[in-house]
């Protein structure tokens, strides 16, 4: 009898170790004494170089991502771009190098489009969004040259009608009643959302668009939410597109959930655009350009973020509490999102655990019940998967300082954006209230 790496119990001791690794960047793996290395490197060099908390970003898995996505869409749909939904990363060395990928940027609000043009992102890629756009953000996007403006409100048309004087392409953002399965702040394709117009209001925008001088109407947008893990809502909602009339573009949206945890199965990137594309040939106009907006689905699983365990409170539960937390990260008290964890030298099995921050509540969670391997004070813990919204949604709670961003690649690793510093913390206060005048 063969019993090979199998224990008595029948299961393989690696089980835990290969299902962690897997959630990292492909091409994660330990090396020969147990270490965790991603892009390369090995994740307690990074620990030390840049210290912790810090997001590392496997750079070559963020480009292969990117790609996958811009031809895989191409090889389905030839006409048709691949737009990054920036808010997912907002960092210009993210928006920098998704446009050297091939793919162009979706902002919504001023901030994310002065990024995107710090970055060197071509103003023709931008597609800008929002529920609320002012006059200001509208007439920079304009005099930047914007590829698309996406219409969610008539004083967005009315707005546009005073700034323009050439002419600006548009999309209307269509609410297609659908519903997908997600947290409910992230659902967006529903009748009762704030984004897009119903069917009656739509209608009279298309109407008012099309005897427009000014705004050219080049076809619609749609959104249904993010974190989605099933195909189904996106075909419904192609149909409703359809429903509109023939079109020259139609920007499908993003939305695509990714793996956080052993438990979670979204689609594919493949089998959501088959599901996308196949309901897009059968409903929309073959001539039509296709757009898509993944954003958590490009960055998510290139990012992972690095913290050190500062105390181990043992009991039931046993409290591993770590230099970041919500500060960092809050996708956990904000959505109940789980995250899974390991001490980077000590991979696999473990005591359960509740891995929590620093911060000064009891909702500050990274993962609760996670299995850790001996966790000690000092080690170096790492959270896969956080390369979405994390960076994006950092504060300063605390007085904690927004961590650096780490690109790792082999002998390239380098922080594109640096740690705060506690100067940082005072640097907008004006000089007569902090008492310096
Ligand atoms: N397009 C539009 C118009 C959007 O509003 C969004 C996301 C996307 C594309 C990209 O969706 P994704 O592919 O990333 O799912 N703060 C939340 C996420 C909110 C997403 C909002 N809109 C979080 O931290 O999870």
């Amino acid at each position: 009898m063969t019993t090979s790496i199998f224990d008595a119990t029948g299961t393989n001791p690696h089980d835990d170790e290969r299902a962690l690794i897997e959630l990292f960047p492909e091409g994660t793996h330990l090396d020969a004494e147990g270490e965790l290395v991603v892009g390369g490197v090995r994740l307690t060099d990074i620990a030390e170089r840049f210290g912790t908390p810090a997001y590392v970003l496997d750079e070559s898995a963020l480009i292969r991502q990117a790609t996958l996505f811009r031809e895989a869409l191409a090889a389905r749909w030839p006409n048709s771009r691949v737009v990054f939904a920036s808010k997912a990363f907002p960092a210009t060395a993210v928006y920098r190098t998704l446009a050297e990928a091939g793919l162009g940027a979706d902002v919504a609000g001023g901030g994310e489009l002065a990024l995107a043009l710090a970055a060197g992102v071509r103003p023709d890629t931008i597609v800008v969004h929002g529920n609320a756009k002012s006059a200001d953000e509208l007439r920079a996007a304009v005099d930047a040259g914007v590829g698309l403006v996406v219409i969610d409100n008539f004083d967005d048309i009315a707005k546009l009608e005073d700034i323009v004087t050439g002419r600006q392409d548009v999309l209307v953002r269509v609410l297609p009643d659908v519903a997908a399965e997600t947290h409910e702040a992230l659902a967006t394709g529903k009748q009762g959302s704030k984004f897009g117009l119903g069917r009656a209001d739509a209608e009279e925008a298309i109407a008012r668009l099309r005897a427009s001088d000014r705004l050219n109407l080049r076809g619609l947008h749609m959104h249904i939410g993010s974190q989605i893990c099933e195909v189904d809502p996106y075909v419904a909602a192609v149909r409703a597109l359809a429903s509109y009339g023939e079109f020259d573009i139609y920007d499908l949206g993003g939305g695509l959930g990714v793996r956080y945890t052993y438990d979670d199965a979204p689609p594919s990137v493949e089998a959501w655009l088959d599901g996308l594309v196949g309901a897009a040939a059968a409903h929309l106009p073959r001539h039509a350009q296709l757009l898509i907006e993944p954003g958590r689905s490009v960055v998510a699983r290139s990012g992972l973020t690095l913290y050190r365990v500062v105390s181990v409170k043992k009991g039931h539960p046993t409290f591993v509490a770590v230099d970041g937390g919500m500060g960092d990260n809050l996708e956990v008290s904000l959505y109940g999102q789980r995250f899974e964890a390991t001490v980077v030298n000590r991979v696999g099995g473990g005591e359960a655990v509740n891995l929590v921050g620093k911060h000064c509540e009891s909702g500050d969670r990274l993962s609760t019940g996670v299995p850790l391997r001996e966790p000690r004070v000092g080690d170096v813990v790492a959270v896969p998967v956080t390369g979405a919204y994390c960076h994006t949604m950092a504060n300063n709670y605390n007085g904690a300082r927004r961590p650096p961003v780490i690109f790792a690649d082999g002998q390239r690793t380098r922080a594109v954006v640096r740690r705060e510093t506690y100067e940082d913390l005072t640097r907008r206060d004006l000089a007569d209230v902090r008492g310096e005048v």
